[in-house]
């Protein structure tokens, strides 16, 4: 009962984050079909898909729209790429007002563009808006103008199945005072650039962790459940610590119990022969200290839907993922994220001791299997109500 309580209690936390802050702006919002739009001259060029990478190229478009508490939103606007102009005290400079999302547009081999569960990306947006006490806004609103962007710029989606459009809404505070409190000032901002594979090579790359209990990624009662450019910042050292002694990416564990967390920037998941004999899947709750992906989520709902093993949501800690390596149990463990759909783990170090975790041994058969379910998807392999046309 007292545990019943405890999952209550956190859902309701993160479903419903500090209302107040933000709610008198609920109302308004900026509409799509105001947008406005000044096309480049020159389109650039584009670049080799061989060596797009990730992040390093933009399209030759963003969409931008500015807040103010007392001019409310103004009209959203298309315009060349160009650099931002802020006031030297902008709050997002200063106090880290800011938030993101990450999301993709594919090519489709019937060249029709899609995107991949948008309205989800959306959510988490408004959500983690709500918490910055920035303004909020109607997330069909937005998501119409984002679909306009990625039409002018269509072309810079890929042409290959291996490559995408990678998305990044963005929302910043620019009050121009220096005094901690909520911004009355904000842009919200689109860019979009084409990203290569994520595995180069075509075929999956286990990765090493280093999981250090000295180390959290995020805290409860903090902001870990939301994508604030304030929760990537401070990981960046100890991604470097992980490199230094030969890992990959970090295993972030939580708490005395070493609950076990997230994987570098995805959600973790372990496939296992748990300790009643059965084949279960398991990733931790959405009890404040988890990103909800938006993966995340697709892996769950397919698990549920396929219903050929159990599907759980639970903590985890670290001994038992240890007893189980000791035992055998573990079939598979990978992270997912939008980056690489999945990743799968190939070792762990702890304390000094390395671990072997048996993933590609085992196909990896699930890992496998979520990767080209997800991929079919967007690329219009099978025809799937997750993954919308938007340029036809
Ligand atoms: C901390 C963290 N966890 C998980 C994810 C995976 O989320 P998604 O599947 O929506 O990309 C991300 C990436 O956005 C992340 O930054």
């Amino acid at each position: 009962m007292a545990a019943l309580r405890t999952t209550l209690c956190a859902r309701f936390l993160q479903s419903l984050p500090m209302r107040s802050g933000s709610l008198r702006f609920a109302s308004s919002s900026f509409k799509a079909a105001d947008l406005t739009i000044e096309k480049r001259q020159t389109p650039n060029p584009k670049p080799d898909p061989s060596s797009l990478g990730f992040g390093k190229y933009f399209s030759d478009h963003m969409l931008t729209v500015k807040w103010t508490e007392k001019g409310d939103w103004e009209a959203p606007e298309i315009k060349p790429f160009q650099n931002l102009s802020l006031h030297p005290a902008s709050s997002a400079l200063h106090y880290s007002i800011e938030l993101f999302e990450g999301m993709k547009a594919f090519r489709g081999v019937d060249n029709q563009i899609r995107l991949f569960r948008p309205m989800l990306n959306m959510e988490r947006m408004y959500r983690s808006a709500d918490r910055c006490c920035l303004p909020l806004f109607n997330k069909s609103e937005l998501l119409e103008c984002i679909k306009k962007l990625i039409t002018l710029d269509q072309e810079w989606v890929p042409y290959s199945t291996d490559a995408s459009l990678y998305i990044r809404p963005t929302f910043i505070g620019t009050e121009p005072t220096l005094g901690v409190s909520r911004a009355n000032h904000a842009l919200l901002f689109v860019i979009v650039g084409p990203v290569g594979p994520y595995f180069a090579t075509g075929a999956f790359n286990p990765v090493s962790l280093l999981a250090d209990p000295r180390f959290v990624r995020a805290a409860r009662g903090g902001v870990g459940a939301y994508k604030m450019g304030s929760n990537y910042g401070p990981t960046i050292a100890i991604q470097s610590e992980a490199v230094k002694q030969g890992c990959q990416q970090v295993l972030w564990l939580y708490g005395d119990k070493e609950e076990i967390t997230e994987v570098g920037t995805m959600n973790l998941f372990i496939y296992w022969t748990n300790e009643k004999g059965e084949r279960e899947l398991v990733t931790p709750p959405l009890d404040g200290i988890i990103l909800p992906g938006v993966t995340r989520q697709s892996l769950l709902d397919l698990a549920r839907k396929w219903g050929e093993f159990q599907v759980t949501e639970r903590t985890l800690v670290m001994k038992e993922l240890l007893d189980a390596l000791k035992g055998g149990r573990v079939l598979e463990v990978f992270g997912a994220g939008t980056a690489c759909v999945v990743c799968p783990v190939g070792s762990l170090l702890y304390k000094g001791q390395h671990f072997e975790i048996p993933t590609m041994k085992n196909g990896p058969e699930l890992a496998t299997r979520f990767y080209k379910e997800l991929t079919d998807m967007q690329y219009g392999r099978t025809s799937s109500d997750w993954a919308p046309v938007i340029v036809a």
